[in-house]
């Protein structure tokens, strides 16, 4: 293959550098574009086409379906690994030792203490509030509660704040929720699994001993290393961009947690679970909702269908589906929103609208119908995701970071008003 891409503008050639990646993809470099055609740019709504960096963390093929952290595939990820490795993993590029885990785990747990404050902010909250605004704010109250900034270039430094945010992010999504159910506001127990100890946060109720249930840890676990990263999508980019101009990596995160938010990214996954009790509702009529689907005055959308990279199947779906029929049977959940579910996608993968457009459940189409079973409220699954996303946006951010990345400006191509002059009061 030719090493440069040529570009002809105006009848002059340019030439611009291929660059192929381990996994022999091809991009064409066009760093230099403007300087050498004097001005001239690229217009890609959505990024579609564009390559915002170079990255080792996560490899994802959407025709084949393949998702890889750091090389390891996620299907051997979810049945092998605890959710803390895999963390390890996507932070700093290899499994831990027992030793290093061992030491993660301990360090994570010295850092889990937040501020008392704290508390007063998620009292001042309304109960009605959705856990994704509390969250979002909580993690950038952080900032105000470690207000000395990380030196990027100690390896001990970022460390410690790697496994600040990572003991004290738990602490908040379980305040989060308490808060809204009117329990006490507490900490969990470290002799716990990161992973269970959280759960235990979230559901201890103060005048029961808690009990584990094996069933929904595993689930949980799968789940969140399911979550745990995803290259350059949406919430991803936010994380990246912010900590591009060197805001911290608290206040990186929270504008990553407003991103995840949207439905149309880890809001999905509420809005999956909205629609199929919507249908269950009204019926149980699929049928009418796919025509609502594919109707193009219609703004519904199959939620938890689609993806932008994904154009054969999500490999997380195929994973979280056999999930969730092994976690209704092992806890003897009889949920008839998932028939409605599989309902829905047996008829859209044979229908030609979703057919012809590539449109397969995506990662969010059954991870509701799993976290409702485990008795986690429907407005709580995002944040699900969010913990789940953490170590993935903190790996993005420590690769930006210490790949010294400028900071994130893209063009625009200018549509409006050419010069004029100022109209006065009277004239408008
Ligand atoms: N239901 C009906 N039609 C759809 C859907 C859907 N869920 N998704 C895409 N389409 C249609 C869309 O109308 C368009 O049709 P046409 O070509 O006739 O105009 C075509 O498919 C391409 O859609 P697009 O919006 O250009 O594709 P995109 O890559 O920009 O959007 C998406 C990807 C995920 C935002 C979109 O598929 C969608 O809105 N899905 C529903 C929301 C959802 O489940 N999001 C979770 C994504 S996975 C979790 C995560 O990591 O964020």
């Amino acid at each position: 293959m030719s090493k440069n891409a040529t570009l002809e503008i105006n009848g002059q050639k340019y030439e611009f550098p291929l660059v192929t990646g381990t996994e022999n993809e091809v991009a064409i470099d066009i760093k230099d574009l403007r300087a050498v055609t004097g001005g001239v740019t690229t217009i890609d709504p959505g990024y579609k086409n564009t390559g915002s960096c170079e990255s080792s963390i996560t490899f994802l093929d959407g025709e084949k379906g393949i998702l890889r952290y750091r090389g390891y595939s996620i299907e051997e990820l979810a049945e092998k690994a605890d959710f803390l490795e895999v963390a390890y993993l996507l932070i700093f590029g290899e499994l831990p030792t027992q030793e290093e885990l061992d030491k993660f785990k301990k360090d994570i747990c010295d850092q889990s203490i937040v501020d008392e404050d704290i508390r007063k902010i998620v009292d001042a909250f309304p109960k009605s509030a959705h856990p994704m605004g509390v969250i979002s704010s909580l993690t950038s109250a952080l900032t105000s509660f470690n207000p000395s900034s990380v030196n990027v270039d100690s390896k001990e430094d970022m460390y410690k704040a790697i496994v600040k945010i990572l003991g004290k992010f738990p602490v908040l999504v379980a305040w989060t929720l308490r808060k809204k159910q009117g329990l006490p506001l507490d900490y969990g127990d470290c002799s716990l699994g990161y992973v269970e100890n959280t759960y235990k946060m979230m559901f201890k109720q103060p005048n029961k001993d808690y009990t584990t249930n094996e069933v929904v840890i595993n689930a949980l676990n799968k789940l969140l290393i399911l979550h745990a990263d995803h290259e350059q999508n949406c919430s991803t980019s936010t994380v990246r961009i912010v900590g591009s101009s060197h805001a911290g990596l608290f206040a990186s995160l929270s504008a990553g947690i407003s991103a995840l938010w949207g439905p149309l990214h880890g809001g999905a996954n509420q809005a999956v679970l909205e629609m199929l009790e919507a249908i269950k509702e009204d019926g149980g009529d699929t049928k009418k909702y796919m025509a609502k689907a594919k109707d193009k005055d219609d703004p519904f959308r199959l939620m938890g269908f689609g993806h932008r990279v994904y154009k054969n199947f999500d490999p997380r779906a195929k994973i979280i589906k056999k999930a969730a029929d092994d976690v209704l049977e092992q806890l003897g959940v009889e949920d008839p929103i998932l028939d409605i579910a599989k309902g829905l996608e047996k008829e859209a993968l044979n229908d030609s609208y979703f057919v012809d457009r590539k449109l397969y459940p995506n990662v969010d189409f059954y991870s509701g119908i799993i976290y409702r079973a485990m008795g986690i409220p429907t407005d709580m699954f995002t944040v699900m995701f969010a913990l789940g996303r953490l170590p993935g946006w903190i790996a993005q951010w420590r690769e930006m970071r210490l790949r010294k990345e400028p900071i994130g400006r893209p063009r625009q191509l200018y549509v409006g008003e050419t010069q004029r002059a100022f109209k006065p009061m009277s004239k408008r």
